[in-house]
C-alpha cells in the first residue's frame, strides 16, 4: 500500500446550482444554491446528486422521488434549461460548466422542487371511473365489455405527475 494509489484518483468536483424556496417559510424568497459534489462519489444521474445532496449535505433539500426509472414522474424538473427526469438525465460531467435546477415552469412549488399539490388537484378531479349501475355492489363482478375498455386507450396511457410539460399529452 502506498500514499500514491490513494490519491491517484483526482476529485471531479461539479457544482450545481439548485432552486431553492419555501412558500411556508415567513421572508423566504426565491434563490439559487450552490453544492459542489465529487462525481466520483455519486452516480450517474441528476437524481443521484440530489440524493447525495440530501443524504450527505443538506437535508433541507426537498423534491420528490419514487421509481428512479422514467414512470412515476415524480422527478420532473427543469435541468439545464429542458424539462426533463431527473433520474433519467446524466450528470454533465464537464466540470467546467456549472448544472442550473429548477422547478417546472408552470407549476405551483410546494418547497424547492416539489411540486406536489397535485395530488390535491388530482384528488379534487376524482379521475377514476364510476359506475352508473351499484346494484351489484359487493354481490358480483363488473366486468368491462372491449368496447369500454376501447374508450380507455388514450386516457389510461399516461401514468406520470408531469402531464404540464408532456409532449405526449400537447399533441
Ligand atoms: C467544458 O466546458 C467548457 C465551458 O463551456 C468548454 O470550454 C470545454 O470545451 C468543455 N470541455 C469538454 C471536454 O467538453
Ligand atoms: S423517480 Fe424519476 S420518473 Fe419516477
Amino acid at each position: 500500500w502506498s500514499a500514491s494509489t490513494a490519491s491517484a484518483v483526482q476529485p471531479r468536483i461539479k457544482s450545481f446550482q439548485i432552486y431553492r424556496w419555501d412558500p411556508d417559510r415567513a421572508g423566504d424568497k426565491p434563490r439559487m444554491q450552490t453544492y459542489e459534489i465529487d462525481l466520483n462519489t455519486c452516480g450517474p444521474m441528476v437524481l443521484d446528486a440530489l440524493i447525495k445532496i440530501k443524504n450527505k449535505m443538506d437535508s433541507t433539500l426537498t423534491f420528490r422521488r419514487s421509481c428512479r426509472e422514467g414512470i412515476c414522474g415524480s422527478c420532473a424538473m427543469n435541468i439545464n434549461g429542458g424539462n426533463t427526469l431527473a433520474c433519467l438525465n446524466k450528470i454533465d460531467t464537464n466540470t467546467s460548466k456549472v448544472s442550473k435546477i429548477y422547478p417546472l415552469p408552470h407549476m405551483y412549488v410546494v418547497k424547492d422542487l416539489d411540486m406536489s399539490n397535485f395530488y390535491a388537484q388530482y384528488k379534487s378531479i376524482e379521475p377514476y371511473l364510476k359506475k352508473k349501475d351499484e346494484s351489484r355492489q359487493g354481490q358480483q363482478q363488473y366486468l368491462q365489455s372491449v368496447e369500454d375498455r376501447q374508450k380507455l386507450v388514450d386516457v389510461s396511457e399516461c401514468e406520470c405527475e408531469c402531464e404540464s410539460e408532456c409532449e405526449s399529452v400537447r399533441e
